[in-house]
């Protein structure tokens, strides 16, 4: 592979499993240094004995995204060993299924303290250190734009991500920083097993989805070129053309899922 990030140094959170595994192990690839964050500090250790084994440059740092002081001095870490920081991946994030009506309002605090405030607490970090060409890459969801039933807890914690995504693009723009709001569609991946649930819903259909190294690739895509919206696959582009043009259809199609 041709090593494009060579000389980039990447901080890649949620690392330890899935789109973050995969992403952490592409960036490496591609040339870039990588900061390896999430929880399970045995499985980050492994992972980038792996990545330095085939040649690239790690580092792991157990780090829970919602501790803000943590967040900090994983990011100082990292500019010493590697003498800066030029691309951050928030990937860290949690599911959780339940309808509207029947939330738990400490899950959903929660779910928002990984998937809204961690990122706020990396990027809070890290901009301080980026020059011009730093990205940052904020991984949300296809139902982040677009929120579909039994998971309305989730999809908010998305969107409120765009949000500061879409601000954040507009503030940083001048110092030559670009900001990535990556949309993947269903991947294979444990993130369901490791969603909370409200109740003890059983789990519905789901599409069989991607793998977690397809989604890796475009987000070493926007680590490379930068970029405003990506979706991973042409269906899931298409998918939101449709329920943006046509909402109230989508509403009714949906009514069927939300009856199960
Ligand atoms: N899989 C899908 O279908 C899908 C679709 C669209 C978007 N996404 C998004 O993609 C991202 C990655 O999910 P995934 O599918 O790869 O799921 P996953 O395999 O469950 O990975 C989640 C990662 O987040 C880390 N994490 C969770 N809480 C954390 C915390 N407090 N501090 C630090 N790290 C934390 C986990 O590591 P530790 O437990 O070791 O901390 C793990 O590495 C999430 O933001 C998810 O919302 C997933």
């Amino acid at each position: 592979m041709k090593e494009t990030l060579k000389g980039k140094v990447a901080l890649v959170t949620g690392a330890s499993s899935g789109i973050g595994e995969a992403t952490a192990r592409t960036l490496a690839e591609r040339g870039a240094a990588v900061t390896l964050v999430a929880r399970n500090e045995e499985r980050l250790g492994f992972i980038t004995r792996e990545i330095s084994a085939a040649g690239g440059q790690a580092l792991a740092l157990e780090t829970d995204v919602t501790d803000k002081d943590s967040v900090r001095d994983t990011v100082e870490r990292t500019v010493e060993q590697f003498g800066t920081l030029d691309i951050l991946v928030n990937n860290a994030g949690l599911g959780l299924s339940g309808r509207v009506a029947e939330l738990r309002s400490e899950d959903l605090r929660y779910v928002f303290e990984v998937n809204m405030l961690g990122p706020l607490n990396c990027l809070q970090a890290s901009l301080p250190h980026m020059r011009r060409g730093g990205r940052i890459i904020n991984v949300s969801s296809v139902v982040g734009k677009r929120a579909i039933p039994k998971v309305g807890g989730y999809c908010a914690t998305k969107f409120a991500l765009n949000a500061l995504s879409d601000s954040l693009r507009v503030e940083v723009a001048d110092r030559g920083i670009t900001v990535t709001s990556v949309y993947p569609g269903t991947t294979r991946t444990a993130f369901r097993e490791n969603s909370r649930r409200t109740k003890d819903e059983k789990r519905g259909w789901r599409p069989k989805g991607i793998t977690p190294e397809k989604v890796a690739e475009k987000i070493s895509d926007a680590a490379e070129n930068g970029g405003r919206d990506l979706y991973v696959t042409l269906p899931d582009r298409l998918f939101i053309v449709g329920t943006t043009l046509a909402p109230g259809l989508f509403d009714r199609a949906l009514r069927r899922w939300a009856k199960d």
